[in-house]
């Protein structure tokens, strides 16, 4: 049952067009699902941005899904600011969306408005990113990846790759993703973990690239220019890894085999850096929750009750792995 009570304090918070988020308005959709009495589903998405390939596969899936649903979509891209995101999500609840798919940029800074959410009685659906609440019953269920798992499969497979090397300490230069997002902190702290097998590796630069190619080719092209010495690269995700091969090579290495490069996520276009053998490993992180997200909606939205995350599984690609699956990639 929606409980309209905090509707007045909603709309009155209410952002009007054009005050922050990019908002696409409402997508075209089939016509299936219902939020009740046969009325058509309305849901308002607050997603980070287009920051990277994984993102923009991710918002792909979203819009697919909810068209295939027959779902009204409001689609708002927060370009990867939090104050965007909480006005996109007043002007959802303003907008009496039946539900929210939020994709967080940062963990912290929810609690006030996913309570005006909880209190107009409308689901909240996390995806791909946690938030760091004092009452976890301020949204419904949260569907993403295990970001300390990632870092960690990344560190053991970089710990194992250069156990027998002769080398007294091999650096490691890590590019960062946003600061205080979750895959950030949590990625750094599994990647830790996975490298404490090999008491060699040691990370001695490290620099936000917001997972941008951009930034991850600047933050690489000032490592180089540092004058540390470092044998390694952990990229956060794929494309600052892709920005950071091309810095290495502009100053004339090799990727791939002067330095070795492991990454988070999975993209086509690492795949390709994996098979020319520019990127030696990159852990997959699913964006393919389009399918999920809408279930978990529909479930909340049935009053069902949700485990309060739901992990999506991912795997390891090297080259052998990256050459296989390349022609079926789907991101
Ligand atoms: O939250 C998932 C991360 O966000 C992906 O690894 C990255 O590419 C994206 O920007």
């Amino acid at each position: 049952m929606r409980q309209w009570v905090a509707w007045a304090a909603a709309a009155a918070m209410a952002c009007a067009a054009g005050c922050g988020p990019k908002s696409e308005g409402t997508e075209a959709s089939g016509g299936a699902a219902s939020g009740g009495g046969g009325k058509k589903l309305t849901v308002g998405f607050s997603q980070i941005g287009a920051e990277s390939g994984w993102r923009t596969a991710e918002t792909q899936s979203i819009r697919e899904e909810a068209a295939k649903r027959g779902v009204e979509l409001k689609f708002s891209d927060a370009q990867q600011k939090q104050e965007n995101q909480i006005k996109a999500i007043r002007s959802f609840l303003a907008q009496k969306v039946d539900a929210i798919i939020l994709a967080p940029v940062v963990e912290t800074g929810w609690d006030a408005v996913l309570r005006e959410a909880k209190e107009a009685g409308v689901p909240v659906v996390l995806v791909d990113r946690g938030v760091k609440v004092q009452d976890d019953s301020l949204y419904a269920t949260l569907i993403a990846s295990d970001f300390v798992a990632e870092g960690r499969m990344a560190g053991e497979w970089l710990a194992e790759q250069t156990k027998n090397r002769p080398e007294a300490e091999i650096g490691i230069a890590e590019l960062q993703g946003t600061p205080g997002a979750a895959p950030a902190i949590d990625r750094k702290k599994g990647f830790e973990q996975g490298i404490a097998k090999n008491p060699k590796l040691k990370i001695v630069l490290s620099q936000s690239g917001d997972f941008t190619r951009t930034k991850g080719k600047e933050a690489m092209e000032a490592f180089l220019k540092s004058g540390k010495k470092f044998g390694a690269v952990f990229a956060h995700n794929d494309d600052m890894a892709l920005g950071a091969i091309q810095a290495i090579e502009e100053a004339g290495l090799k990727p791939g085999k002067d330095l070795l490069i492991v990454s988070i996520d999975g993209v086509r276009d690492a795949f390709q850096a994996l098979i020319d053998g520019k990127l030696n490993l990159t852990v997959e992180c699913n964006p393919l929750l389009g399918p999920m997200a809408f279930d978990a909606v529909e479930a909340a939205l049935a009053g069902k009750k949700l485990p309060k995350w739901t992990v999506v599984q991912d795997r390891m690609f090297d080259r052998e792995a990256a050459r296989k699956e390349f022609a079926s990639r789907k991101y």
